[in-house]
């Protein structure tokens, strides 16, 4: 018998540890926050992706009546990024939430799992900032990094 183990390093940050793109990008994520459509949960979630062009593209959850139609917010910007420009690749997203908890909202499963299939797609990492409003924060080197032992074909 051998056992495997996999691990998850998060970096907590304060503001003056980040770059001023990174706080850049952390402010058009709150900003996004206005645009969520969470009348059932009311849990507004968004994400901000930066692009390698510069650009940055927004997303937040988007709720339906039909509960599992409804869309995260990482999934909607990595959806809306990849539709937009889908030849330039992802340096980093920010993700934030409404919510006043103690830690910032982590990424589901199934949200690491798209972000997971861009960094293979584009064959480099993506950083992942997370950040809540007290103003903690985490930073992720990759999303693989929080998603060890991910689903892959190609293994
Ligand atoms: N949600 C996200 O937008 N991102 C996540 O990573 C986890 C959850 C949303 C889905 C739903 O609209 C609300 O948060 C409550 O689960």
């Amino acid at each position: 018998m051998r056992e495997h183990h996999f691990h998850c390093t998060l970096t907590e940050v304060t503001a003056h540890e980040i770059s001023e793109t990174e706080k850049k990008l952390i402010a058009h994520a709150k900003q996004a926050l206005s645009t969520a459509y969470a009348p059932y949960s009311q849990f507004k979630v968004a994400a901000a992706v930066l692009l390698q062009n510069g650009e940055i593209v927004c997303g937040s959850n988007q709720e339906n009546a039909a509960y599992p139609s409804g869309l995260c917010a990482e999934r909607v910007a990595f959806f809306t990024a990849a539709t937009l420009y889908p030849a330039v690749k992802i340096l980093a997203v920010a993700v934030t939430t409404a919510a006043h908890l103690h830690e910032p909202v982590a990424p589901c499963g199934a949200c690491r799992q798209v972000m997971v299939e861009y960094e293979v797609k584009q064959d480099s990492k993506i950083k992942l900032l997370l950040t809540n409003p007290a103003g903690k924060m985490y930073i992720s080197e990759s999303i693989e990094n929080i998603l060890p032992f991910v689903f892959r074909l190609d293994v």
